[in-house]
């Protein structure tokens, strides 16, 4: 079992950190925050992710896992050291390395003895090396590291679960004995490991991503042409998903993908072409497309109300997708903006996620943890996230509440039949639109 340090505390440093402790290593989380690392030791954990503050709760117990912000002890007290800062996207789509710099300085600063040094963050294909050099600059060269590039595949909301069952490891490793080492540690979680050199680990991770927001760009470009052929795209995705070559995950049409992954990892994947003089143009495409998801969404809001002036809306959905309280790309960072700005009152609905939408949005709409309160004398309904309580609605009382019923479904949540027979307009993607005999003031 190893020590190990782990450099974030994100999700990515969280959670694996975490897992890494519940296996048997000795842990510490680390952070230059010590605000964040204060709360850390006091059991407040900064993210809502399910399962989370049991499992750190758990191994700070068990006395495997630690919080720290004195980075420079930690770097020499430790055998393997994660790297699972953030890259965000700067403006140009590029990843920005700032903090991932900033720590490959800290340990060439620190190198007290041989370490292996691990990204986790997504980093474009070239930074495992441009860290090698780093910690060489900064090292006095008297201690041998290596470096090895190990990305996460785990998702927001299903983390714990993501990690503890990964289907598999990847690890890019410059020399045999760091390979080995980064092996054990995943041992108890898969014996798929992919063995790969630091560059093709590098792009594995992007090129997962990628796949994925292609599957559902793809199905959402076909819920297009659905519409306009009068069939029904989720026939489809099981027409097609019943297939094992292609699979049934990823093909649910809607709003479009967010988040802190897909839209900021397509974008840095198209800037990684265009530096080798590779033009992506599917890449391209299926950025294209999700943009446009949220686009015809309000479009076909507008439409059925005639003008969104002066009309209230209820927008069930916050997060970027469940079980989080992530807004980062969230659909609703777009969309709510727009319909204020075109004169609609808009009362936006999350069990958990208003904290930080507020922090993005403002007070440009009013927000409620109460969904029913939420949709009482709206004039349409918009649902952008799909929460279980706003599958599980009582969708007569949704009925009786609203001024009339009209709902958009940008998650294609309930079924025509049933919208059918309570007598909403109910405008979902990539299926048929159902219209409501009585009194909606435009419909399509
Ligand atoms: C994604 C990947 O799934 C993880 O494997 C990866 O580790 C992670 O990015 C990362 O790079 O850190 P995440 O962004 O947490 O994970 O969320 P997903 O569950 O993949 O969903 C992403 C977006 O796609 C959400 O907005 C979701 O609503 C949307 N989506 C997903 C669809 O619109 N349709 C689908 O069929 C599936």
């Amino acid at each position: 079992m190893k020590k190990i340090a782990v450099l974030g505390t994100g999700y990515v440093g969280l959670v694996t950190g975490t897992c890494f402790a519940d296996s048997g290593n000795q842990v510490t989380c680390c952070d230059i925050n010590q605000l964040k690392i204060n709360e850390l030791i006091k059991g407040i954990i900064p993210i809502y992710e399910p399962g989370l503050e049991e499992l750190v709760q758990k191994n700070v117990r068990k006395g495997t896992l630690k919080f720290s912000a004195n980075i420079s002890q930690e770097i020499q007290d430790a055998e393997v050291i994660f790297i699972a800062v953030g890259t965000p996207m700067t403006s140009s789509g590029k990843a920005d390395l700032t903090y991932v710099k900033q720590v490959a300085q800290s340990i060439g600063e620190n190198l007290n003895g041989y370490k292996v040094i691990v990204t986790k963050s997504t980093v474009p294909v070239g930074t495992g090396r441009l860290i090698e050099s780093v910690i060489s600059e900064y090292s006095t060269g008297k201690h041998p590291f290596d470096v090895v590039s190990n990305p996460e595949f785990l998702r927001e909301g299903t983390a714990i679960k993501d990690t503890m069952n990964m289907e598999r490891a990847v690890i890019g490793a410059t020399s045999e004995k760091a390979f080995q080492i980064i092996a054990e540690i995943h041992q108890p979680f898969t014996t798929n490991i992919v063995n790969a050199s630091l560059e093709t680990a590098e792009i594995i991770k992007y090129a997962a991503n990628a796949f994925l927001a292609t599957k559902i760009s793809f199905i959402n470009d076909i819920a297009n042409i659905c519409e306009r052929v009068g069939a029904d795209v989720t026939k489809v995705s099981q027409g097609i998903g019943l297939d094992s070559r292609i699979g049934n995950k990823f093909l649910q049409a809607g709003v479009g993908f967010g988040g802190s992954c897909f839209p900021k990892d397509t974008a840095a994947l198209l800037h990684i072409a265009e530096d080798c003089q590779y033009d992506f143009k599917l890449i391209k495409a299926v950025i294209d497309t999700n943009e446009g998801q949220r686009v015809q969404l309000v479009n076909k809001l507008s439409h059925a109300l005639g003008s969104l002036k002066g009309k209230t809306i209820s927008v069930l959905g916050l997060a970027f997708k469940p079980d989080t309280d992530d807004v980062r790309s969230s659909p609703a960072l777009d969309i709510i903006p727009y319909l204020t700005m075109q004169g609609a009152i808009v009362k936006a609905y999350d069990p958990i996620a208003i904290v930080e939408a507020k922090k993005q949005i403002g007070y440009e709409c009013t927000y409620s943890e109460d969904i029913y309160e939420t949709i009482h004398h709206s004039d349409a309904c918009m649902i952008l996230t799909d929460w279980q309580d706003v599958k599980t609605l009582d969708l007569s009382l949704v009925k009786k509440l609203m001024n009339q019923p009209l709902m958009v479904d940008g998650r294609n949540l309930f079924d025509l039949e049933v919208m059918k027979e309570l007598g909403f307009t109910y405008l979902s993607v990539g299926r048929p639109a159902i219209h409501a005999e009585s009194s909606i003031s435009r419909t399509l």
